[in-house]
């Protein structure tokens, strides 16, 4: 190997997985181009077959990890026949990668209420005209309702939320972070805990 230093040292020291989430967040905030919360989500239905696509982190702490979406949509009726998921995030710019994996509960009709009405007007609208994940006979069809929607609550300046828009919070049973390191020697450290008031172990992982 070249160089004097060998990487013996794990540059993943055993610490508290939430903290080490925000740090490394809060780098991703400053190097990414664009999207530092965009993370894929993997559903399953019942029967195990998966399905993966790309939602934002809205929110995220002890409790767990937040997106919103719409519940009847594809990953709606995964999450509603099969709570467990996943989530990871990939940073390019640092060469990083978080797995997360559990369950996912709706987030309160307060908590959706909030982040709804935080949005900005144009996104209530067109949140609320999506059939998100159902067929569509042509684009006008959405833009029709759209305008609409525009037209009916512009005065009020915002749009009441649909109850089936709302947000899932994943409670985290494992979270592995993955580190780039030279010469393809990366680091890998799992963390995982029986249940949500159990504590963290974790592990090294050969990468
Ligand atoms: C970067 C990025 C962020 C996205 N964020 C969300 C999101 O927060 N919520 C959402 O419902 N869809 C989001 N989407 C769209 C989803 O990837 C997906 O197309 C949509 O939710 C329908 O997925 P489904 O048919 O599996 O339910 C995002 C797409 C991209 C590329």
């Amino acid at each position: 190997m070249p160089g004097s230093d060998r990487g013996e040292e794990t540059a993943l020291p055993e610490t508290d997985p939430f903290a080490l989430f925000d740090a490394w967040f809060a780098e991703a905030r400053q190097s990414e181009p664009n999207d530092p919360n965009a993370m894929a989500l993997a559903t399953a239905t019942r029967g195990g077959a998966p399905s993966v696509r790309m939602v934002l982190l809205k929110g995220h702490g002890e409790d767990g990890f937040v997106f919103y979406t719409n519940a009847h949509s594809r990953k709606g009726g995964e999450i509603a026949s099969n709570p467990q998921a996943a989530l990871l995030f990939h940073w390019k710019s640092l060469r990083r990668q978080v797995r997360i994996e559990g369950r996912l509960a709706e987030v309160s009709v307060a908590e959706a209420d909030a982040y709804f009405h935080s949005r900005a007007f144009v996104s209530q609208v067109g949140s609320a005209a999506s059939d998100q994940s159902r067929p569509l006979d042509g684009r006008r069809t959405y833009t029709d309702r759209v305008e609409a929607l525009r037209e009916r609550y512009e005065d009020a300046g915002e749009v009441p939320r649909p109850s089936h828009w709302t947000g899932f919070r994943m409670t985290p049973l494992a979270i592995e972070f993955w580190q780039d390191r030279p010469n393809r020697l990366h680091d890998r450290r799992r963390y995982t805990r029986a249940g949500e008031e159990e504590a963290w172990t974790s592990t090294l992982l050969y990468p």
